[in-house]
């Protein structure tokens, strides 16, 4: 089958952005950083960026472009004909269909929101009000069934299309928009009375409350904010051109990616300490919760103002949740559309279904299946246990072992260097990190905390 590229360089750096940049920063971040004692989180979580989340994204980049081919056969061809290594083709197909699964869900939220703002939902409740609608929404099964199947079947139109005319064109337009929003929105929220507190609570920070536990979450935040440790990279990076310079669009992104969540820290952490008897540990709800508050709060003069700010804020989610969701579906297409040569609509089909059902169950666990849960977790908190702290750390943990000790050395430098056309001073200390830091910090985050 004829393999498709990003047209411009521009474009896959977009791409492979508007994979990373997605509810796990806008969403998952400030929930995290709320549940974990902010500041002292933020700075951790940035290590781990630097330490492990870029070092593995530029390994996912190495693995695709070299092989230029569907995860299975890449590690394959690479590892130099070993069959086992062909299992780590597993890993985006089991974690694609998880974690599409519940971002679903809060994609669907979103998606929910944005129509509330545009039909001015939130003018006129009260704070105890709009929570009580976000309680009353994500627990009746049958309206966010209807909006994550909306926001699914959206995803899957864009994945149908393909890679220029779809994942690229969607980034290209989505992501500029994006970064707009997050600045209007930042400007936005420094308005606030709670202004300083939330500073206080995202930058200043108290490491007594660090644990192993924080440590697991801020590395699984790490690699879920960059989308790493589940090959979904290599997918992209094999619609990479050659001249691409991996290691600068790694940092690229993971900048872009960082600057993104502390912002989205900025826009959040103000409204929670502008409004009486909200906690940065709400949990999944805070953005849902807060947002609409605020707005009206900081803007109860304007209405004009609330309104436009808070279509803002729930398009941006949305927009962040669908560049990031084409990525998840991208990766298990790719699987059944090159191994299994299934067409690329009809596979974007079969696994939004698929998804669908399985994001039933996660939504559900908000409301009718409540009581069911495992390991004392329900579906919704369990799927993203497994793939943010359990695939995702192993599968980085094996890219690291496979491009460290199992590549020839030869390919790793040429595809770190461009075939030796760039100096890369650095590549050194990427090796360094990959054949041990990496595998070790893994493993010792790991171990410990299980
Ligand atoms: N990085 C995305 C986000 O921050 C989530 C993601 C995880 C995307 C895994 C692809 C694969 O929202």
């Amino acid at each position: 089958m004829e393999r498709e590229n990003f047209n411009s360089k521009i474009g896959a750096i977009l791409a492979v952005a508007g994979s990373a940049v997605g509810l796990g920063n806008i969403w998952r971040f400030p929930t995290e950083a709320g549940n974990n004692g902010g500041a002292a989180f933020l700075l951790i979580y940035i290590g781990f960026m630097l330490l492990l989340g870029v070092p593995i994204m530029v390994s996912e980049f190495v693995i695709g472009r070299h092989s230029q081919t569907s995860v299975v056969q890449s590690f394959y061809k690479m590892s130099g004909g070993k069959k086992w290594w062909k299992l780590m083709g597993l890993i985006p197909v089991i974690a694609g269909f998880l974690v599409l699964s519940y971002y679903a869900v809060v994609a669907g939220w979103t998606l929910y929101y944005a129509f509330q703002a545009g039909v001015d939902g939130f003018a006129g409740k009260t704070p105890d009000e709009i929570g009580a609608d976000f309680q009353a929404f994500r627990t009746d099964a049958v309206t966010s069934l209807i909006w994550i199947a909306i926001i699914l079947i959206v995803n899957c139109a864009i994945v149908a299309l393909g890679v220029k005319k779809g994942i690229e064109r969607g980034a290209k337009i989505m992501m500029p928009l994006l970064f707009v929003f997050v600045l209007v929105l930042v400007v936005c929220s420094f308005s606030l009375p709670g202004t300083a507190a939330g500073l206080q609570f995202l930058f200043h920070p108290d490491f007594s409350k660090v644990t192993g536990a924080t440590l697991l979450n801020a590395m699984g935040q790490a690699f879920f904010s960059l989308s790493v440790g589940l090959c979904c990279l290599c997918t992209y990076a094999t619609y990479f051109k050659k001249e691409v310079n991996l290691m600068k669009d790694g940092i690229h992104v993971a900048t872009i990616d960082t600057i993104v969540a502390i912002c989205a820290g900025l826009i959040i952490f103000p409204a929670v300490f502008s409004i009486n008897g909200l906690t940065p540990s709400e949990g999944p709800s805070l953005v849902f919760v807060t947002l609409p508050n605020v707005f009206h709060q900081a803007f109860g003069s304007y209405p004009i103002v609330a309104y436009t700010f808070s279509l803002i804020f729930y398009l941006l989610l949305v927009m962040a949740a669908l560049t990031s969701s084409i990525s998840m579906l991208e990766m298990v297409v790719a699987y059944f559309y090159h191994e299994i040569k299934v067409s690329r609509p009809l596979a974007s089909i079969g696994i939004t279904v698929v998804c669908l059902i399985l994001g039933m169950f996660c939504s559900f666990s908000f409301g009718i299946l409540e009581n069911v849960t495992l390991f004392g977790l329900g579906f919704f908190d369990l799927f993203d246990f497994i793939v943010a702290k359990i695939i995702m750390p192993i599968g980085g943990l094996l890219i690291c072992i496979f491009l460290g000790w199992v590549v020839d050395e030869k390919v790793l430098r040429n595809e770190i260097t461009n075939m030796g056309t760039l100096r890369a001073p650095y590549y050194k200390v990427y090796r360094f990190i990959i054949r041990y830091l990496a595998p070790i910090a893994i493993l010792l985050i790991f171990v410990n905390q299980f």
